[in-house]
């Protein structure tokens, strides 16, 4: 996973078009590992963040999938996932090899206030 991190953070990009070829687990444990952690609600957004980070640096594509949350919250969600009923899943991802380079997403002009 040797990527340097400004690389990762300008070149990771939302990618929603998988090659049909899997992923090694051990590089799924790679990237778990760089997201594990205590985390409470608020550090899941951090842990993903890392993951998909990660995932970058393996190569490989990832999205955030919001709008599968409220589905995961559900007993049927957590039943197809095998999650324990008490787990509520905050930060859905997929990841995976993506089918080709991704477009970038326009990034607004920062607003920035200096104060000294
Ligand atoms: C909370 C959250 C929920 C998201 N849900 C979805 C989703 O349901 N479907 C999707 O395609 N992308 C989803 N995304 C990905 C964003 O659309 C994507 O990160 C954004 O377009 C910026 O693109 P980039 O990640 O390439 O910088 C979600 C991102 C966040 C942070």
């Amino acid at each position: 996973m040797d990527m340097d991190l400004r690389k990762a953070l300008y070149e990771r990009r939302a990618v929603r078009e998988y090659a049909d070829r899997a992923v090694d687990h051990q590089v799924i444990d790679r990237l778990i590992a760089a997201a594990a952690g205590p985390w409470c609600i608020e550090d899941c957004a951090l842990a993903a963040q890392n993951l998909m980070l990660a995932a970058c640096g393996e190569g490989l594509g990832s999205c955030w999938i919001g709008f599968a949350q409220a589905y995961l919250n559900t007993p049927a969600g957590k039943a197809l996932l095998r999650l324990p009923p008490a787990c509520v899943p905050v930060a859905p991802l997929i990841v995976g090899f993506g089918k080709g380079p991704v477009q970038s997403v326009p990034r607004n002009k920062p607003d920035v206030t200096w104060l000294g």
